[in-house]
């Protein structure tokens, strides 16, 4: 079989400046892991999610600006990824349109974000509507759209994104199931490892707490708010306590082992909070300083970032173009000289031909199984850990038929004599209905 890279996709809303927290949770990771030849990395900026959250136009702009120079500075090798902003692919909307229609209503009823603005106003005894536009309710759907267009197998993500995630399966095997093969259902990634660094009040460090501290702050002004970190009232030469230290936690999130633990010595040694403080800028200066000369360089130069993203949408779109061709046609925007004898076609191998249906069970694992037209479980998967695997058994068994199964048998359930008859006789005229 030939080894195809693992698409890692994924989005970051313009409407902030990176901070420290950004950094260390996803930016340094995420480049890092672009780095591996096995990836294929798209990252991108959800300016189009932006406009949900954020109607001041000069802070989406800024915000825009802002991100693509922090990645680009810290290090993403554009040559080896897809770095684009999300409204310079006109595809996107339209293929949100698409899965808009088969998205159920009552799926996007369920979502955590839109639940949670129902909540807040029934709670304040408002209509439970109220200031919920439609804009937010929709928001999973055009996330799905981000994601399937790009066929990501895997979705680096939040624990709150985890639902989206969902979603866009749902939307795609709704879509697959009406119109054939078309999407890759994604999996989302949460990196449990990386790191929550604290911000300047001992908070989880979130633009929503006001306590950041901004990736590029100029050296003087990093300093200064580095100084301002709460830390307890014990005097120089009093032993400090490292746990509960967001001072300690942060030094850590950029020191080495060892680094970290001559820090826990000084502390224990009753080092003056002024002086570990220093400690602490100095140690992030040296990682930031290096790339905030290229930041700067770049902010100066809004052109040449609007000139990477450009091509960066170029790369993209050679993927997308095709795609939402392929796509307007299975739905039926499409010339009208052409006959609708494929659609006769489709119809009729629907009635006739088994189909495979993916799924994820309460386990947490994948699963897939072969259903006949009358609704008999013909072939049942175990639990497989990534959604990729069911993916790519379905493909064989699409290609190769009965042929397929020898291999892969470890990961069925066990088939009966007459069983397996009718499975090989169902997937022959899977692949012949193929040719
Ligand atoms: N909703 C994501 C967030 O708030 C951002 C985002 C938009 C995204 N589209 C995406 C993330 C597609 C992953 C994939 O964090």
């Amino acid at each position: 079989m030939t080894t195809q890279r693992t698409r890692v996709l994924t989005g970051i809303t313009t409407t902030g400046t990176p901070h420290l927290g950004n950094y260390v949770g996803a930016i340094r990771p995420t480049v890092q892991a672009s780095r591996d030849p096995s990836t294929d990395g798209f990252y991108f900026l959800a300016d189009y999610h932006a406009l949900i959250k954020c109607d001041e136009p000069a802070r989406i702009q800024r915000s825009t600006m802002e991100i693509a120079a922090s990645w680009i500075a810290a290090g993403l090798d554009l040559d080896k990824v897809t770095f684009y902003r999300q409204s310079d692919i006109p595809e996107i909307p339209e293929l949100t349109w698409f899965l808009t229609c088969v998205t159920g209503k009552g799926l996007l009823n369920r979502a955590h974000a839109y639940k949670a603005a129902m909540d807040k106003n029934q709670e304040a005894g408002r209509d439970t509507d109220a200031d919920v536009t439609a804009g937010l309710f929709m928001y999973p759907v055009l996330m799905g759209a981000d994601i399937l267009m790009f066929k990501a197998h895997k979705v680096p993500v939040g624990r709150d994104q985890i639902q989206h995630i969902e979603m866009a399966r749902d939307m795609a095997s709704s879509f697959n199931h009406l119109y054939g093969e078309h999407f890759v259902l994604p999996e989302a990634v949460v990196e449990a490892s990386v790191a929550l660094l604290p911000g300047l009040d001992g908070r989880k460090m979130s633009k929503s707490y006001d306590n950041t501290i901004p990736l590029f702050a100029p050296s003087a002004q990093l300093r200064k708010l580095i100084m301002g970190i709460v830390t307890d009232s014990k005097v120089p030469g009093e032993p400090k306590a490292t746990e509960g230290s967001a001072l300690f936690q942060i030094y850590q999130a950029f020191a080495s082992a060892q680094e970290t633990a001559a820090l826990a010595q000084a502390y224990a040694d009753g080092i003056a909070w002024g002086d570990a403080k220093q400690m602490l800028f100095e140690r992030i200066d040296r990682e930031v300083a290096p790339m905030r000369e290229r930041y700067e360089s770049l902010i100066a130069n809004p052109a040449e970032i609007d000139r990477l993203l450009r091509a960066g949408a170029d790369k993209a779109r050679q993927l997308a173009t095709p795609f939402i061709r392929e796509l307007r046609h299975a739905v039926g925007l499409r010339p009208l000289g052409l006959s609708g004898a494929d659609k006769v076609q489709r119809q009729q191998a629907r009635t006739t031909l088994a189909s495979f249906k993916q799924y994820r069970e309460e386990d947490g694992l994948f699963y897939f199984k072969l259903v006949s037209p009358q609704g008999e479980v013909l072939l049942q998967s175990c639990g497989l850990s990534a959604p990729r695997e069911a993916g790519q058994m379905i493909a064989r068994l699409q290609q190769q038929g009965a042929a397929a199964l020898a291999e892969m048998r470890s990961q069925l359930l066990p088939l009966s004599g007459a069983e397996e008859n009718r499975l090989t006789e169902a997937l022959t005229k899977i692949v012949e209905a193929r040719q």
